[in-house]
């Protein structure tokens, strides 16, 4: 594998995609190649699998049809895309992975974390990002931030749940950093923009 995997986490409206943008765009300029991607998605059928995980539904869809779905969507996203782009020596930045999995499905919803550390393992065929950027902040800013950026956009069915739900989904997020400091590095998402991009740099300066 010549290529480098990184990926950002967060909850919801913590910056990821404003980031990933940026550090793109950074790494083109500087004459790298490079594919921006995102989970659930990055793949047609991936993309097709996002679209029902994320529109709301009449019916409870039960925390195992979501892993399940997640898992299919990560199996056609890893092996079509991701592993390709490696391969070839480019750098990978995904918009969440698989530390969003065990974060909701797992710290959120109270899913088994051996469980879908398998199911993880399974979907990637072990594949694991280099680095982790941990965007952290807490959900009563985040969730207000889509509020403001998307508007006239309604809030997707994840962004409805519960206060207390994504406390334990941020919560989970640094737990997992506690668990392994060396791949996911904290970065305080309540800075401005430009100071969130400045520690992305600084972190992903050993790996160029
Ligand atoms: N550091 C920041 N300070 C204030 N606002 C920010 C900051 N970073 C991003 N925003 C704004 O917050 C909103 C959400 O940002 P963004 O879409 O990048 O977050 P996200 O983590 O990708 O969210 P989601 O999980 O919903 O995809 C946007 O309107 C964006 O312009
Ligand atoms: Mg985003």
């Amino acid at each position: 594998m010549k290529g480098i995997f990184i990926t950002f986490e967060g909850p919801d409206g913590a910056g990821k995609t404003t980031q990933l943008n940026l550090l793109a765009d950074y790494l083109r300029k500087a004459g790298h190649r490079v594919l921006s991607t995102r989970e659930p998605g990055g793949t047609p059928l991936a993309e097709e699998i996002r679209g029902l995980l994320l529109s709301p539904w009449v019916e409870e869809i039960h925390g195992l049809t979501e892993v399940f779905l997640y898992a299919a969507s990560r199996v056609q996203h890893v092996r079509e895309k991701i592993l390709p782009a490696l391969a070839e020596g480019k750098i990978v930045l995904c918009d969440r992975f698989t530390d969003s999995t065990l974060a909701y499905q797992g710290y959120g919803r109270g899913i088994e974390l051996d469980f879908l550390r398998k199911l993880n393992y399974l979907a990637t065929g072990g594949l694991k990002p280099a680095l982790t950027l941990l965007l952290d902040l807490p959900p009563e800013e985040g969730l207000c931030r889509g509020k403001k950026g998307k508007e006239g956009t309604a809030r997707d069915r994840l962004e409805l749940q519960d206060l207390d739900f994504h406390r334990r989904v941020r919560e989970g997020f640094l737990e997992l950093a506690r668990q392994e400091p060396e791949r996911i590095r904290v970065i305080d998402a309540r800075q401005p923009v430009e100071k969130v991009f400045a520690e992305v740099l600084a972190y992903i300066a050993p790996w160029l």
